[in-house]
């Protein structure tokens, strides 16, 4: 039995079932909420078991306010670890093979509950392969062998690996952030804009499929050629709910959206689909933007600023935050949760911001306040015309925004 300071027996037994199944192999995940400890901000906690260079080691997404950060532990210290923060969480859900535990607490009492698993969760992978395994994404998927990432014997082709770790930080990032949104009784709409060769696509269709969801997925992609690759290779691998569209991502309008996603979808394309997904009132909205070009020669440094900004690389840097934060703030003021932060580390590729939103409130006018900030911003930086901001005006004026990136 494992021991812990707490008054509660309730919270001893769920450490001890959650230190049972991490020792047979049979632990999914725990999720620790409304923490109240000394970590200002944090809101929530998920912890998975992962393979990371051959070993397993427990791995924690702390969920703050405004980021998210991953750390990763030895197992040997999965007891103490989670031990500490579970004494200062009031709610912890642990979800193995065989059962679901949940524990909820006050100052004065604890309540547990036990239940069997109601959803199906995938056998932990075994030790000892001689292949890296990941988590989120199942490395014998067929659609891994379709897409080329996997050889037919499902290791990874090694021109495919950091391709094959984007994809697996990708379904991690979508995968916390489906557990915050509002599941309606209806399949998840989600819609994927510049799906490009539909790596992404495929993958978080597979991950919802295989997490109890009936998901409806479009791809929209304006290259012909990649929407008849990627048909087959959805046709080949049962996908039965995923279409991709021949289409512009800025006259593409779906009827519904629940999930608007966005990955390194060119320059102003980013601002139609995430006024696509604000008006189409999406529950998450998440995008990596690519190749800012539309401030850049709007930009004007102000005084202060212009030694630093006489640098062309420096100039392109603030133009590019300049275009993320108001479209970060857009979101905010009109109702969204709104997060950025890194998505694959800079080794991986130039490409690695995330901006992660989710709905929290429905508006029928931005925020006030939001809105005085942008144009601030805008003002200090000379800038006249944001699309995304026009866009939810109603005040776009079509441009060409073809891209060779
Ligand atoms: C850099 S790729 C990204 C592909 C994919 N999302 C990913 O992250 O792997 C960008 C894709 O967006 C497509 N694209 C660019 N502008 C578009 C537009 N206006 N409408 C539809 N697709 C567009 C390009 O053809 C390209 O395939």
């Amino acid at each position: 039995m494992s021991s812990l300071a707490s008054p509660f027996p309730q919270e001893q037994e769920f450490l001890a079932a959650f230190v049972q199944a991490i020792e047979t192999q049979s632990f999914d995940r725990l999720i620790l909420s409304q923490y109240k400890g000394e970590l200002q901000d944090l809101e929530k906690m998920t912890w998975r078991v992962i393979h990371l260079q051959g070993e397993q080691v427990l791995q924690c997404l702390y969920r703050y306010k405004t980021q998210d950060v991953t750390k990763n532990y030895p197992l040997a210290q999965a007891e103490t670890v989670v031990g500490v923060m579970l004494l200062a969480s009031k709610q912890a859900n642990l979800f193995s093979m065989t059962e679901e535990l949940q524990l909820k607490k006050n100052k004065k009492k604890a309540m547990l509950t036990r239940s069997k698993t109601k959803t199906e969760v995938k056998k932990p992978l075994e030790q000892g392969h001689d292949r890296i395994k990941q988590r989120y994404v199942d490395q014998d998927a067929s659609f891994l062998q379709h897409l080329g990432v996997t050889d037919a014997k499902a290791q990874v082709i090694p021109s495919m690996a950091r391709k094959w770790k984007q994809i697996n930080k990708f379904v991690e990032i979508f995968s916390g952030a489906l557990s915050q949104i509002q599941a309606d009784d209806h399949a998840l709409r989600v819609v994927d804009f510049g799906s490009g060769k539909g790596y992404l696509t495929c993958a978080l269709y597979d991950y919802m499929q295989k997490h109890g969801q009936t998901p409806n997925v479009t791809g929209v992609e304006l290259n012909p050629k990649m929407v008849e690759f990627c048909q087959n290779v959805a046709d080949q691998s049962g996908f039965n709910q995923l279409k991709f569209f021949q289409g512009d991502v800025r006259t593409y309008e779906p009827e519904r959206l629940d999930v608007m996603i966005a990955l390194h979808a060119c320059d102003v394309a980013t601002d139609f689909a995430i006024h696509t997904g604000i008006r189409l009132n999406a529950q998450m909205i998440m995008c990596a933007p690519c190749c800012h070009k539309e401030l850049r020669p709007q930009l004007q440094a102000p005084k202060v600023l212009a030694p630093m900004l006489q640098f062309g690389i420096h100039a392109g840097q603030q133009a590019e935050m300049l275009t993320d934060t108001i479209r970060a703030l857009l979101l905010k003021a009109y109702g969204y949760e709104t997060k950025v932060f890194e998505f694959v580390a800079l080794e991986h590729t130039s490409k690695n911001k995330m901006i992660l939103a989710t709905k929290r409130k429905n508006v029928t006018e931005p925020d006030p306040e939001v809105m005085e900030q942008i144009q601030a911003l805008k003002e200090m930086y000379g800038i006249q015309k944001h699309s995304l901001e026009l866009l939810l005006k109603g005040e776009w004026d079509q441009q060409d925004i073809g891209c060779k990136c």
